[in-house]
């Protein structure tokens, strides 16, 4: 089968499509022959070597696809089932996944949308639903609301009743509004600290200044959440808010509810390119994720 494969860490010159061998089947497993992947900014991190690891590497988090075989051990998963998984080594023609990471799909919702959903949707699941609580009425802000993380956690945040203010540059206001945003900022002609006080919970997806500023906006007993980096808890501790980062962990729960949303289109995942499963449109992906303005998700089309 075939997989984008990297034996070297640096450019995107070292993703190369490559021949290996498909993956066996483990009792506790499925085998799902892939449709559609994602590029998350993790991938590009990875593939320069930030995370370290062993080579050759295959990278991708995101499967959305069908059941080609099912482990001796397995239940509610027969072949022939359209599923979504959060899952490892994604760019390649068939993956091993867990079950528990895996949910079936209504028919109507298509792998290039679904493929946008595991690893962004999961983080902003965990952000916004489980380690936020946001809720009715409630004031948060969400950083880079355009990307991948940031445009689903609006929409969750929306479907929470929160009112909702994000950022995101000239380009991506008039999105910011169809998602819901409430208060969209021009982060490239306002300061968002100048136009917002009172937060209950801002979602930081950027770090750096952005994170610093973020603590302004909060009100006593506020939360900042970042996915970016670890928030200053001396500062924190002095603006009487809680501050954390997280990696996100994938749970059955928080793919279920996705893929509710996704189902019956309270989720609607915005697409920004679909690129084919060849070297030249992976590394167009790669490169294009690196300029850190995308809008939404870019998907890797794999099998028609
Ligand atoms: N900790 C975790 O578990 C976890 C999980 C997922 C992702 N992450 C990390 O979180 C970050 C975001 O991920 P992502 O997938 O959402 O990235 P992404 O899709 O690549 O984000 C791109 C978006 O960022 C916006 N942006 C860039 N600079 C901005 C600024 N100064 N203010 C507001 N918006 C800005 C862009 O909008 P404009 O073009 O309009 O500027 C663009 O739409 C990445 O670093 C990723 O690695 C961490």
């Amino acid at each position: 089968m075939k997989a984008i494969v990297i034996e070297e860490f640096g450019t995107v010159d070292q993703l190369v499509m490559t021949e290996i061998d498909r993956p066996v089947l483990k009792d506790n497993r499925l085998l799902v022959e892939v449709h559609a992947t994602s590029v998350n900014p993790v991938d590009t991190k990875r593939r320069k070597g930030l995370f370290g690891g062993t080579l050759p590497m295959i990278v991708g988090g995101d499967v959305a696809g069908v059941v080609v075989e099912v482990g001796s051990q397995v239940t509610g998963f027969t072949v022939g089932d359209r599923i979504m998984a959060n899952g490892a080594r994604t760019y390649a023609e068939i993956v091993s996944v867990n079950p528990d990471r895996a949910v079936k799909l209504a028919d109507h919702v298509s792998f290039e949308e679904t493929a946008a959903i595991p690893l962004a949707g999961q983080t902003a699941y965990e952000a916004i639903i489980k380690r936020g609580q946001v809720s009715e009425g409630d004031r948060v802000l969400i950083h880079a609301g355009a990307g991948g993380v940031g445009s689903l956690a609006i929409q969750l945040a929306k479907i929470q009743g929160a009112y909702v203010s994000a950022t995101a540059g000239p380009d991506n206001q008039e999105l910011l509004k169809m998602l819901g945003v409430d208060h969209p900022i021009n982060y490239r002609e306002k300061e968002f600290a100048k136009e917002l006080s009172d937060i209950d919970f801002v979602l930081d997806t950027l770090g750096g200044d952005v994170l610093k500023q973020s603590v302004s906006v909060l009100k006593e007993k506020g939360h900042l959440l970042s996915i970016a980096e670890e928030p200053d808890q001396k500062r924190a501790e002095e603006k009487q808010i809680n501050a954390d980062f997280f990696s996100m962990s994938p749970t059955r729960e928080g793919l279920e509810a996705l893929n509710r949303w996704l189902t019956d289109g309270k989720l609607k995942p915005i697409l920004s390119k679909v690129v084919p499963f060849t070297e030249e449109g992976v590394r167009d992906a790669h490169e294009l994720s690196e300029t850190g303005h995308v809008r939404g998700k870019i998907i890797i089309k794999i099998k028609e």
